[in-house]
């Protein structure tokens, strides 16, 4: 937890280990029942298993994963890494017109979770725009900076287990870019919703991660981008992480958790500077540059570890998908999800 400070001072502080999970041992589709709080000498046990492995990387190919991580999450947490998260976030909130979340709270919410945190940068700005509240950002790795805001700190587990939180606890749940690492989403969200207040809102933010779309044919069979595709989606299913799930799956499972009031909002994504339109071409030009370090960050270890491929060939099939984009011949775009539910104020 973040170690107390002046007010407006910035905290240096550590990532908490466990403290907001425990091990996952409930049944693939859980109702709210089926979470039964955890006994409170389970919570301080998995509190207490900090361990310094949490810590440890592998280095793999000239690129940095956390070792903990691996099995549930392929992708690197190097430098290089770090700051196309932090590069994403500045896409996103070009995608949203200076946006940090669509959600529509009318205070600041008590209690915020960042879910997959990553570097953390959602949770910092949001804790920023939002002093009443306390952020907490959870992640499977140690990536977040060890110096943070009064009003935000950082946790690390895996989402995944059972939650060790409150119940009825926090006013929002962002989750965003996660889902390359959750294998069961009706039990995530379950336990957002168990975790939610009433009349409190959770936001998703997903992609695609099966297919590339085009409206206008100029991707044909044997693209790059379909065979990197093909192989990555069949790589995340040897995982165990279905790569299918689209905007009405997502808003079909947060009605089977209980959330009403759901809003969806799809943006297609083009991915290069193609469109004639001034801001997708924009936006183009943003993930074109994202998708030089993007298509290796999403494939290479996904596809090397659970796909059965050769690193030459995951990297042949990369590096022809960025020289792909900056030719501007197949006019690709992903779709950007956004839902938002708010839990029934009862
Ligand atoms: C693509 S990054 C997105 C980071 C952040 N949400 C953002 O949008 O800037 C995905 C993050 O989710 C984390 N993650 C993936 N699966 C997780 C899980 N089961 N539990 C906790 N964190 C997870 C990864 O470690 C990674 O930092």
């Amino acid at each position: 937890m973040a170690t107390s400070s002046l007010p407006g001072e910035p905290v240096t502080s550590e990532p908490n280990i466990h403290p907001s999970t425990a091990p996952a041992d409930a049944p693939a589709t859980p109702t709210p029942e089926t979470l039964a709080p955890e006994p409170a000498s389970d919570v301080a046990s998995s509190t207490q298993s900090l361990s310094e492995s949490i810590r440890e990387h592998v280095y793999e190919n000239g690129r940095r994963y956390h070792k903990a991580s691996w099995g549930k999450y392929a992708m690197p947490t190097d430098d290089t890494e770090l700051d196309r998260l932090d590069f994403t976030h500045a896409f996103y909130l070009e995608l949203l017109d200076g946006k940090q979340y669509l959600a529509p709270l009318d205070e600041d919410p008590a209690h915020v979770l960042d879910c997959g945190t990553g570097t953390g940068i959602w949770a910092l700005d949001f804790g920023d725009e939002h002093p009443e509240s306390k952020v907490v950002g959870v992640d499977l790795a140690p990536i977040q900076p060890n110096w943070t805001a009064p009003n935000v700190c950082f946790e690390l587990d895996d989402l995944e287990n059972r939650w060790t939180f409150d119940q009825n606890h926090f006013g929002f749940i962002h989750s965003r870019n996660i889902a390359a690492g959750i294998k069961n989403w009706p039990r995530y969200l379950t336990q957002m919703y168990r975790h939610a207040t009433p009349g409190g809102w959770v936001e998703i933010v997903e992609h695609g991660l099966s297919t590339f779309y085009c409206d206008d044919g100029t991707m044909p069979a044997d693209s790059p981008f379909q065979i990197y595709m093909s192989a990555m989606s069949k790589s995340l299913e040897n995982m165990g992480v279905n790569p299918h799930i689209e905007l009405e799956d997502y808003r079909r499972m947060l009605e089977d958790a209980g959330f009403v009031n759901i809003q969806t909002h799809s943006f297609k994504t083009p991915i290069g500077t193609w469109p004639r339109n001034r801001k997708l071409r924009r936006l183009g030009a943003i993930i074109s540059e994202l998708s030089n370090q993007g298509f290796e960050a999403y494939g290479r270890g996904v596809m090397t570890g659970f796909g059965g491929m050769g690193d030459e060939e995951a990297m042949r099939i990369i590096a022809e998908c960025v020289r792909m984009v900056k030719t501007g011949e197949q006019h690709i775009y992903n779709q950007q999800w956004h839902l938002i539910a708010q839990k029934p104020r009862e």
